[in-house]
C-alpha cells in the first residue's frame, strides 16, 4: 500500500526505501548543474556566439569543474551507502536499472574528468576561478590533449541522451506504472517506510 504523506522528517543516510537527504540534495543539484551545462553548450552549436550562449558557455570550465568535485562526492556517498539503498528487483529489469545507473555514472565521472585531463596536459595555464590550478606544460603532454579532445564533446552528448532516457524511463515508472520511483528521490512521501 502506497504512504501518505507523514510529516516524517528524511533520513540524512539512504534507506532500502528512499533515498536520505545527502543523496537527494546531490542527485538534484548534479543534475541542475549538468542541465546548465549541456544548455550551454547546445546554444552554442545551435546559435553560435550569442550573448544569449556565452552567459551559459562563459561559466562552462569553473562550473564544470565544481561539478567534478561534486560527482567524486557522490560517487563516495553511493559506495558508503551501498547494500543499504532502495533496491531495484531481480530479473532483466533489475538489472537494466542497475547498468543504467552504472552507465550514467560512468559518464557522468569521465565527462569532466576528460577536460581536466585535456587542461592539465595543455601548453597553458588552467585557472578557472583566477587561482592556477594547473601549471601550463611545456611542451603540451599529447596524449591527454587528444584524449580530452577525443572523449569531452562526444562524451557530454551521449550524457545527455542517457539523461533524457532515465528521464523517460522516470516518466513511464509514474505514467504507466505508477509504483512511487520518483518519491524515492523527491518529495516527502517516502519518509515513514
Ligand atoms: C560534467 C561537466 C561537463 C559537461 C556535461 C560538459 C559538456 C560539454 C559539451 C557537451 C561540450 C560541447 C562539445 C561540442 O561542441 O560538441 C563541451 C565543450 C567544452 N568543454 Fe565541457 N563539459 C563539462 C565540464 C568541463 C570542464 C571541467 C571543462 C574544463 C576543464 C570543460 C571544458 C570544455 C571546453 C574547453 C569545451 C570546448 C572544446 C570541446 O568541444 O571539447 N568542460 N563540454
Ligand atoms: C540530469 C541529470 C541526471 C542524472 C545524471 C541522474 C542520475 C541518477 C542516478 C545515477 C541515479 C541512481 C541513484 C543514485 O546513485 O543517486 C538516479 C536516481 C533517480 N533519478 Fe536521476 N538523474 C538525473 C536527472 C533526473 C531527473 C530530471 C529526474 C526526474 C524526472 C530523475 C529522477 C530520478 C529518480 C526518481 C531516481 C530513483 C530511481 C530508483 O530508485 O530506481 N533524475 N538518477
Amino acid at each position: 500500500m502506497r504512504t501518505t504523506r507523514s510529516g516524517k522528517a528524511l533520513p540524512f543516510r539512504d534507506t532500502t526505501a528512499v533515498y536520505g537527504r545527502v543523496s537527494r540534495l546531490l542527485h538534484w543539484t548534479i543534475a541542475a548543474l549538468l542541465l546548465w551545462q549541456l544548455l550551454g553548450m547546445g546554444l552554442k552549436l545551435m546559435l553560435g556566439r550569442t550573448p544569449v550562449s556565452a552567459f551559459f558557455v562563459g561559466s562552462h570550465q569553473q562550473v564544470g569543474t565544481v561539478l567534478f568535485g561534486l560527482i567524486v562526492l557522490r560517487v563516495i556517498w553511493a559506495l558508503a551507502n551501498s547494500g543499504n539503498r532502495p533496491a531495484h528487483g531481480g530479473g532483466l529489469r533489475g538489472l537494466a536499472v542497475r547498468l543504467g545507473h552504472l552507465a550514467l555514472y560512468a559518464v557522468m565521472v569521465l565527462v569532466p574528468f576528460s577536460a581536466l585531463l585535456r587542461a592539465y596536459g595543455s601548453d597553458k595555464p588552467f585557472a578557472p576561478f583566477g587561482v592556477e590550478i594547473f601549471a601550463a606544460q611545456q611542451p603540451a603532454i599529447g596524449w591527454m590533449v587528444q584524449a580530452g579532445n577525443l572523449i569531452h564533446g562526444e562524451g557530454g552528448w551521449l550524457l545527455l541522451a542517457l539523461i533524457a532516457g532515465h528521464v523517460a524511463m522516470v516518466a513511464v515508472h509514474e505514467g504507466l506504472w505508477r509504483d512511487g520511483t520518483l518519491s524515492r528521490m523527491a518529495g516527502r512521501q517516502g519518509a515513514r517506510l
